[in-house]
């Protein structure tokens, strides 16, 4: 029997707007997924590059205007690929259409606006997830399992870092991601080493941070000859208390001479260690303490660990980065088919929003800030 139809309306066709539509292009190929994604209809920033965008990535129709896009009646789920500013006034049509919203991150560009993206999709009881597509490795689950099992004994340590190079040229310019509503490293990319530290170690309650500029001006669009000031943060640098008592430390930093994706961290306890890069990411390093033992062993990704097995049979091939987005988008499915958010949802990026402002507000105020 043939499986339901769902519409997929995709806003915005740049790095995650291709990443998205791969996503729901693959996913019924390679998961029992309850629905068939059907792509309905690309919205991007003019017609022309609507229609463009819709005929590359494989959608029916495209659209100039957002708006029309979410009130479309063949549209079911709602994907926001657009610039940071967009998500909250996207996201809320979307929710008062009724539609599931599946936002990129970070949620806003605000703490307080997420909060109101985040209550007005409870009130409305819509399905809700945001793409925090790093806690979709394997090797990730894999490591809460381990910390979870007691296998390291009690978490006295994390040490997490997200680290790439992509704004370490003076000359790379101005973009959404250095609009002082909302952008920076630290929320860039710290939200990611954020996600992460709370699904493996959980929530923080305290944080003091130091967020540094490193290049005071940047070109205002590709190419200018014109420079405009910078207001936001190139690289933060926290101390974290989380609730259950484990201190650490967390560093965003996208002016990371020669890194281009480490997105990593190292947790200690009293019986073992974890250790994890993104630019590994099929290995999991775990320490088990073993007499004549010392050193990491590696943990490589198979079908041992799943999702790995629906995209193949044998261990060592390893899956990539646009994988992850293929499992978030199954589970995306499955959430909209239950009727339930299967998380991260809005509240817990909102939670990661938080945290992000808490680390805003340490550096100005140089003290620690509780959440
Ligand atoms: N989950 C991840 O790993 C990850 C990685 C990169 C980016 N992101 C997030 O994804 C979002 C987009 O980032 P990106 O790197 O794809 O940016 P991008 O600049 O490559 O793409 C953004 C797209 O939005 C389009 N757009 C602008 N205004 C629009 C409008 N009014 N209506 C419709 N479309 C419009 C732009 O034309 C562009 O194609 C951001 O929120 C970012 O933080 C997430």
């Amino acid at each position: 029997m043939n499986k339901p139809e769902i519409g997929i309306g995709l806003v915005g066709s740049g790095f995650m707007g291709r990443c998205h539509a791969n996503a729901f292009r693959s996913v019924p190929g390679l998961f029992e997924v309850p629905t068939e994604p059907r792509l309905t209809m690309l919205a991007e920033a003019s017609d022309d590059l609507a229609a463009r965008a819709a005929q590359a990535l494989g959608f029916a129709r495209g659209t100039g205007d957002w708006q029309a896009l979410v009130s479309d009646n063949e549209v079911d789920i709602v994907a926001i690929t657009a610039p940071n500013l967009l998500h909250a006034p996207i996201a809320h049509a979307a929710i008062a259409a009724g539609k599931t919203v599946y936002c990129e991150k970070p949620l806003s560009t605000t703490a307080a606006l997420a909060l109101e993206m985040t209550e007005a999709a409870e009130a409305a009881g819509v399905v809700t997830l945001v793409g925090f597509n790093f806690l979709r490795n394997p090797m990730i689950k894999l490591a809460r399992e381990i910390i979870e099992s007691g296998e390291i004994g009690d978490i006295t340590g994390f040490r997490g870092r997200h680290a790439e190079n992509y704004m370490a040229d003076a000359e790379v310019p101005h973009s959404f991601r250095t609009d002082p509503q909302g952008g920076g490293a630290v929320a860039d990319i710290g939200s990611h080493i954020i996600s992460m530290a709370r699904y493996l170690i959980g929530p923080m309650a305290e944080v003091q941070a130091e967020c540094r500029t490193i290049h005071a001006a940047r070109p205002v669009a590709p190419g200018a000859f014109e420079r405009a000031p910078v207001e936001v943060d190139d690289m933060t640098h926290a101390l974290v208390r989380f609730g259950n008592g484990v201190s650490g430390s967390l560093e965003a930093n996208w002016a990371a001479t020669a890194r281009t994706m480490d997105l990593s961290w190292e947790i200690t306890g009293t019986k073992g260690a974890l250790a994890f890069t993104q630019e590994r990411m099929n290995e999991l390093e775990l320490w088990s303490g073993a007499a004549g033992r010392s050193g990491y062993t590696r943990i490589e990704s198979g079908p041992a660990h799943p999702p790995y097995g629906q995209f193949c049979p044998a261990p060592g091939h390893h899956l990539g980065f646009t994988d992850l987005k293929v499992i978030e988008v199954a589970e995306l499915l499955a959430a909209h088919a239950g009727g339930a958010s299967c998380g991260p949802d809005f509240r817990e990026a909102y939670e990661v929003q938080r945290t992000v402002e808490a680390m805003q507000a340490s550096h100005a105020k140089r003290q620690w800030v509780a959440l």
